[in-house]
């Protein structure tokens, strides 16, 4: 792969079988238990492998695929040894934020937790605990963490914490955190990579050796593998990301302006690029009524698709940091007036 390429075009290229007469243009779906004597849940599948060397090119590190997200931030969170002191922010992905909370629960970590935004409590924490876990934008607040501060301190600090960002929001596209010093990625493949809303799937992707042998160990002890379809789905996806991204973050910039302008939105959380913003009506009622006239968009949980998706997240139990008037919107592939139109008139006002 040649460096000077872009991200946008390592995504088409990375992981195509060797070029020669007769090779196919894509790797196959590879669903098979067995190759010869090694078995898959230990070696991989070459359509497992096609889609980890094309995460891997674009993250600049090694990847291992999961069978989701959280079997991702499960793997990742199994490498730390009992009682280490993890420092998380207080508002970021409800099913990670359980996972911490769980392993505190059980005694297995000390969790800290630290206001996205507060780069300075992040610096603090850098020397004193064993694991900083980032992630930005969060979800579904899309506070953004300064990455590049934080990660340089951890790399400074004697106390040498692992750090961990999950680039699920941002996309591989978007940034790439290990080139700012950052231990592991972690994504939920689920959403802008695998990008159609049809498949499970995670990831993880370091630029240490000895990580990267943990991070497959832990697969094969727990078994938490990818499935053969979804790899290969997967990949499928992330050949488009980049100009899915490209255009959706286009749309995202133009709602987000309009909203702003809405009489009815007390606030909009943009941070400027990506696929991805949020917005806060005056309460809950308020937005449950916008997810209930709304046309176009999908009053759905997931995010990421080529389907602009909206969510009241404080339906959700256990959020009580997520304002009850919060709709957090994933913005699809739709024409940009189309889905202005829907959500103009759910919120009551004229199309414009
Ligand atoms: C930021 C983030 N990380 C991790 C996950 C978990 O991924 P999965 O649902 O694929 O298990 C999600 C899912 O919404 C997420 O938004």
């Amino acid at each position: 792969m040649n460096d000077s390429w872009s991200p946008r075009t390592r995504a088409i290229l990375a992981g195509r079988p060797d070029a020669g007469d007769g090779s196919p243009a894509n790797v196959p779906l590879v669903s098979a238990s067995a190759l010869g004597l090694e078995y898959s849940r230990e070696v991989g599948t070459p359509t497992w492998a096609a889609f980890e060397e094309a995460v891997g090119a674009l993250e600049g590190g090694t990847a291992t695929a999961y069978a989701s997200g959280m079997a991702t931030v499960t793997a990742v969170l199994a490498l730390l040894p009992v009682g280490a002191t993890i420092a998380v922010p207080v508002y970021s992905y409800a099913g990670t934020r359980s996972a911490f909370d769980h392993a505190h629960q059980q005694g297995r970590l000390s969790v800290r937790r630290i206001e996205p935004t507060d780069t300075d409590a992040w610096v603090a924490a850098a020397g004193e605990v064993d694991v900083l876990w980032l992630e930005s934008p969060t979800n579904p607040t899309l506070d953004v963490m300064d990455l590049a501060t934080i990660l340089d301190a951890a790399r400074s600090s004697d106390a040498t914490p692992l750090t961990v960002v999950d680039n699920t929001f941002a996309t591989p596209i978007g940034q790439q955190p290990l080139g700012l010093g950052a231990d592991v990625v972690v994504h939920s493949v689920t959403k802008f990579i695998g990008g159609h809303s049809d498949l499970l799937l995670g990831v993880a992707v370091t630029g240490r050796d000895e990580l990267s042998t943990s991070l497959r160990e832990a697969r094969t002890r727990t078994g938490t593998t990818p499935g053969a379809l979804e790899a290969w789905l997967a990949l499928r996806g992330l050949r488009t990301l980049g100009v899915r991204l490209a255009e959706a973050s286009k749309t995202a910039a133009v709602l987000a302006e309009r909203l702003g302008g809405n009489p009815t939105v007390e606030r909009v959380r943009y941070p400027g690029k990506g696929a991805m913003l949020s917005f806060d009506l005056a309460d809950g009622d308020a937005a449950e009524h916008l997810c209930a006239n709304l046309k176009l968009i999908h009053n759905a949980t997931s995010l990421g698709g080529v389907e602009s998706t909206v969510e009241r997240r404080a339906h959700l139990p256990g959020d009580s940091h997520v304002a009850p008037g919060l709709l957090r919107l994933s913005v699809g592939l739709e024409d940009p007036e189309d889905l202005w139109r829907d959500l103009s008139a759910a919120l009551g006002g004229r199309p414009s």
